[in-house]
């Protein structure tokens, strides 16, 4: 029972009438799981079709827990439609640097943010009885030599920045299951750790569920067992062929280790305590009885995706993406003005749902943010498509100089112009790093020459994570980001420009102006197979605050075609006493015209401090949506554990006494209000 069946089960038993764990990967939707992401997304299997979510980049970019909710909510109605029991999600892993092949499927770079998303994902799922994988634990923040380097981290940032989405997964939301890295953290292979495995997943966190293996990240059989690793994957024939094939060992894979054979061998010699072996099956049987796999097997339905499952996926769409910028109130689009709308580049005629790798879902159709925006636009509005820039890697055989030419040429001749640039699954994607922050070639240019051409030209970009935008960003006046949109990204889009919705998304990751400025630089990607996480935990903007560094877009940021007004900020009691409790009271007001949805962010300030800390960090939120005049309170209520830093010297978190700072505002770098208490004896 502690390795797998074949490439996505777990190993049944008849003769005890044990029933296989079955599995599909995850966190967009759910993924066929007939084998590795290099065999499924071929052509040549039979399609699994499910509704593609935004990337998690994206849902994190809403800000809305309720959301994230639903989305796995639905998810897990679709995995069990399909006969599946457990999907490989969410990824907590946090955007170390701009250039990780899979930030778009994590929940950015601030721990807060993305422990509330993997709460809210973690209790969505095993709400209908489906387990989930919290992954991957810990540290996965880079793709390059992913199964070999060795990464050194010093404990305050793992457990300030790096464990706090996985710690609440466990304690807030009881995650069933987490699985391991394939890094090396501190000297050991993850699979291999009894400090990440057992004393912290287990005794600190007093985790009670299985810990799966990520495919192919196990090396040895006592070590892995002792360390409190549970269930390999794969396993049986598929993982033997798998491991046979030269490039899955010059990967840096391994497996096969926890075979019925090795274990039996293992435990006659004594290595391995058959009382270990007994622990880690009732740990999987435990969360195979919550999940209600003896009671209630998923068997296959007829209809997996519903209406209501794509309604999330729609609003998903439109309330993660973010609008940067919008100089001269250029949109919304006015259908009675702009009379026509020039929509080019590589990622407007076609859906960009996904990031690539394992995560990339197959939906039975998607919306183009072309069609998205010929619907929005309605009959009165006359939308052309030029595709300008041919996608790197896609489309040979375009002449480079005509596409631009003819794209410059219509957006010449209409009212408004709307480049939807960005990264395909291939070029952005789980196994390989990105080389730089810079769009694909050729897209810089086509921006210049389409803004050149036209001044109302919009910028979409369809990517995982920060670009490069410093080569035009003076000329355009309107920049959205739409990350990976899922199936529905081209409604959103249509929805957005013509605003039939107001944005609200904002941004979880910080756009820096280059990529010398972003905190990981110089500490990344090591080397000799080894990297040092210098950066310590000031990690995203903690870094940018510190060193009063000017991002291009600050975290927390995002426009709307409405204003908000704070006010009234209470903060009580002035003077807290050591593990009590500080009331945070906010008015909001939508003072514009539109209704729109506002994230108000609470950041704290620890004045005094034995050790350096952040200048400041996010410690609450909400998304209100408001009626033009509207005006909410919000409250805020900080625990003792908002206040506190981990101390090494002391091996636990710490409160110090002393002033804090509360600042509130719309972004990191837009407070809007200002107080404070101070914790007491
Ligand atoms: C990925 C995991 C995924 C697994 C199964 C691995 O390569 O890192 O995130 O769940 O494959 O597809």
């Amino acid at each position: 029972m502690l390795s797998g069946s074949g490439w996505m089960e777990s190993a049944p038993n008849e003769r005890l009438g044990i029933p296989a764990i079955k599995m599909a990967d995850g966190p967009m939707g759910v993924r066929n799981w007939a084998g590795s992401s290099a065999v499924t997304n071929a052509a040549a299997t039979a399609p699994v079709y499910a509704t593609a979510f935004p990337a998690g980049i994206a849902m994190a970019s809403s800000w809305d827990v309720d959301l994230v909710l639903a989305e796995a909510r639905a998810i897990a109605q679709q995995a069990k439609a399909l006969g599946r029991d457990m999907i490989l999600a969410p990824t907590v892993n946090i955007a170390r640097t701009p250039l990780w092949g899979r930030n778009f499927e994590g929940y950015g770079e601030d721990p807060y943010l993305a422990a509330r998303m993997a709460v809210a994902y973690v209790r969505g799922v095993q709400g209908e009885g489906v387990i989930p994988s919290v992954k991957h634990f810990a540290a996965n923040n880079q793709e390059f030599e992913r199964h070999r380097i060795d990464e050194a981290i010093d404990l305050r940032a793992l457990q300030e920045i790096y464990f706090p989405a996985f710690r609440a997964a466990v304690q807030e939301a009881g995650a069933w299951a987490v699985m391991n890295a394939y890094n090396k953290v501190n000297g050991r292979w993850c699979a291999e750790s009894p400090f990440l495995l057992t004393e912290t997943l287990r005794k600190r966190w007093g985790f009670e569920g299985f810990v799966v293996s990520d495919w192919g990240s196990t090396y040895s059989t006592a070590g892995t067992i002792d360390a409190g690793m549970d269930l390999e994957m794969p396993g049986g024939e598929r993982m033997r062929a798998w491991l046979a094939r030269p490039e899955t060992r010059q990967a840096g894979n391994d497996g096969g280790w926890l075979t019925e054979e090795k274990v039996l061998a293992a435990v006659a010699a004594g290595e391995v305590k058959q009382s270990a072996v007994d622990e880690s099956v009732r740990r999987i049987l435990r969360v195979m009885f919550k999940a209600g796999l003896f009671d209630h097997p998923h068997a296959r339905g007829e209809v997996v995706e519903t209406a209501e499952h794509r309604a999330i996926a729609r609003r998903a769409a439109t309330e993660s993406m973010v609008l940067l910028k919008n100089e001269g109130r250029l949109l919304p689009f006015d259908p009675a003005k702009t009379r026509s709308v020039a929509v080019i580049g590589p990622a407007a005629a076609v859906a960009r749902t996904g990031g690539g790798g394992s995560s990339l879902v197959r939906p039975r159709d998607a919306v183009t943010p072309f069609a998205g925006i010929k619907e929005a636009g309605g009959a009165r509005v006359e939308v052309s498509y030029a595709l300008g820039a041919a996608m790197e890697g896609e489309e040979a055989g375009v002449d480079a100089r005509g596409a631009r030419d003819e794209a410059v040429a219509l957006a010449a001749r209409s009212n408004a112009a709307v480049v939807v640039v960005g990264y395909s699954s291939r070029l952005e994607s789980e196994g390989h790093d990105r080389a730089s922050m810079d769009l694909p070639a050729g897209q810089d240019d086509l921006i210049a020459a389409v803004a050149a051409a036209n001044r109302n030209t919009v910028v979409v970009v369809a990517a995982g994570a920060p670009i490069t935008m410093t080569r035009w960003i003076e000329q355009v006046p309107a920049v959205l980001q739409a990350w990976y949109g899922g199936q529905e990204v081209g409604h959103a889009v249509g929805d957005l420009l013509f605003g039939l919705a107001s944005p609200s998304g904002k941004l979880p990751v910080t756009f820096p102006r280059r990529i010398e400025d972003s905190t990981a630089f110089g500490h990344y990607p090591g080397e000799n197979l080894h990297v040092e996480y210098g950066d310590g935990i000031f990690v995203g903007y903690r870094g940018f605050d510190r060193g009063r560094v000017e991002p291009l877009f600050p975290f927390g940021h995002g426009l709307s075609y409405t204003t908000f007004e704070y006010g009234g900020l209470t903060v009580s009691p002035p003077k807290v006493k050591a593990g009590g409790t500080v009331e945070i009271g906010v008015r909001v007001r939508n003072s514009g015209a539109r209704t729109g949805a506002e994230v108000v962010q609470l950041y704290l300030r620890d004045v005094e401090s034995s050790l350096p800390r952040p200048p400041k960090e996010l410690k609450g939120f909400a998304r209100v949506e408001l009626q033009p005049g509207e005006t909410r309170t919000l409250t805020f209520a900080l625990d003792p554990a908002a206040l506190a830093f981990f101390d090494p010297g002391k091996g636990d978190w710490v409160a110090e006494k002393g002033a804090f700072e509360v600042l509130v505002g719309s972004s990191s770098r837009d407070i809007r209000l200002e107080g404070g208490f101070s914790l007491v004896d």
